[in-house]
């Protein structure tokens, strides 16, 4: 890629933690002009990218079409799945705007397990056996019919991550199928379910930029999940990750390429779907080899807080040339550090939790060598920045080695204080060393 790139202006789409790391990391690139942002009320977001000046509503492409061609936007990126599934890529790609992002039908390999499902099974790639139900009394039927207790029940359609059940009996399946298809817990999300193979293995993250051709592998990383230490606890959104994850050995990371990332492009190739952006590839590692427990169209959060730290070069272009079909020309790397990233949850998360609650200590935190403050839910209030969600802020620490990252990112921690503070104290304090998979 030319190292004399034009400048450009680019629209970040999404308002969390992972799009304020985005902003970061595109605000620290050679070739970002100008930056916007869809999400005003981030005051972290706020501090990097210009707000676009009215209410983002991803139904209304052609308000974004409409501000993108004003101001000479010549690229989107789009953090969320939820404005991928709705189309709004398909929508700017037709008006000639670089998107980075997959299409509508590209998305339905996380707006639609059912359909992920037929996806990787058409494509002959390792995942997990699962039997798709539309109905209460099918899915009851199958539970019944099977010959061992443990399963995982999915809703299908998008549920924030909340709609993956881990269980440990065919009773506490009905009950999950009771959630999910009766009570409507996920409310459409919840029309067909998945059953599936209850798989057994570490777990890690795969990020792999995809611009219709080809795919190169960002880095990986590794998300924990639950609530509170020792892996107990509810399901979260991610309550901390870090990067790199020294998982996956060269040879494992070689069938990984050969028996999943190939055959997905292959296969999205195939089917005529436009996918230029990030695919993130959920693995469980088994004794019988990497798995593929979901995929999703965008970047993890947390794990896009730990990623962006290490990424060196021209992120804008490298991001320009996946949404152009043009990775191979991009120019990029990795640095050295090792990061950590620690969330800090608001009281309750991640049921009902509180908001409103002034946060202090910000600053001080920021000061800390070697860390990243990246807002996740805040907003400013008066004088104050509060709380405006259930993963409040992600606070990353970078460093020569994983320790060093860890103890930065623990120290920036203490010294954030509002009421309900919540996190975890184990983040990445027993990275795994590499699997070895037959
Ligand atoms: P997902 O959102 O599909 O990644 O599921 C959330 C979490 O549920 C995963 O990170 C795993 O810990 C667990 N999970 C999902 N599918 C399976 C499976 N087939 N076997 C065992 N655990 C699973
Ligand atoms: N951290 C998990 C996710 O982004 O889905």
């Amino acid at each position: 890629m030319s190292t004399r790139s034009e400048p450009l202006n680019i629209l970040i789409v999404g308002g969390g933690g992972r799009e304020h790391a985005l902003a970061w990391r595109l605000r620290n690139s050679k070739s970002t002009s100008r930056l916007f942002t869809t999400h005003p009320d981030n005051p972290g977001l706020a501090s990097v990218a210009k707000p676009m000046g009215f209410e983002f509503n991803p139904k209304e492409a052609y308000r974004v079409e409409q501000f993108c061609k004003k101001e000479s936007v010549g690229l989107v990126v789009i953090g969320p799945e939820a404005p991928l599934a709705a189309g709004l890529a398909d929508a700017l790609t037709k008006a000639a705007i670089p998107v980075f992002g997959p299409s509508k039908e590209g998305a339905k390999l996380e707006s639609d397990k059912a359909w992920a499902k037929n996806f990787m099974r058409a494509a002959s790639i390792p995942t997990a056996e699962a039997r798709v139900c539309e109905s209460v009394e099918a899915a009851r039927a199958y539970i019944d019919s099977r010959e061992v207790e443990a399963m995982v029940v999915k809703a299908s359609g998008l549920a924030a991550g909340k709609g993956v059940m881990v269980c440990d009996t065919k009773a506490e399946a009905r009950d999950a199928i009771d959630r999910i298809m009766l009570k409507r817990e996920f409310a459409e999300a919840g029309d067909k379910v998945l059953i599936e193979e209850r798989l057994k293995g570490p777990e890690v993250s795969v990020f792999a930029l995809i611009d219709g051709r080809s795919a190169a592998v960002l880095d990986l990383c590794q998300d924990h999940k639950r609530l509170s230490d020792g892996d107990t606890g509810p399901n979260t959104g991610g309550m901390g990750a870090y990067c790199p994850a020294p998982i996956l050995d060269a040879k494992t990371m070689d069938t990984v390429h050969r028996q999943v990332l190939i055959p997905t492009l292959d296969a999205l190739r195939r089917m005529e779907i436009d996918y230029k952006g990030v695919l993130y590839i959920g693995l469980m590692l088994t004794h019988a080899g990497p798995k593929v427990l979901e995929f999703n169209v965008r970047f993890g959060d947390p794990e896009c807080q730990a990623l962006m730290p290490r990424i060196t070069g021209d992120f804008a272009q490298l991001l320009l040339a996946t949404a152009t079909g043009k990775l191979h020309e991009a120019e990029w790397d990795t640095n050295d550090l090792h990061t950590c990233c620690v969330v800090l949850a608001s009281g309750g998360y991640p049921e009902k939790h509180t908001t409103g609650v002034p946060i202090h200590g910000l600053e001080d935190a920021a000061a800390v060598e070697g860390v990243h403050i990246f807002h996740a839910g805040t907003k400013r209030s008066a004088s104050d920045i509060v709380t405006a969600g259930g993963r409040v802020l992600n606070i990353v620490g970078t460093g020569a080695s994983l320790d060093q990252a860890r103890k930065r990112a623990y120290d920036a921690c203490d010294k954030i204080t509002f009421v309900g503070k919540t996190f975890r104290t184990d983040i990445a304090a027993s990275a795994a060393s590499p699997v070895a998979i037959r």
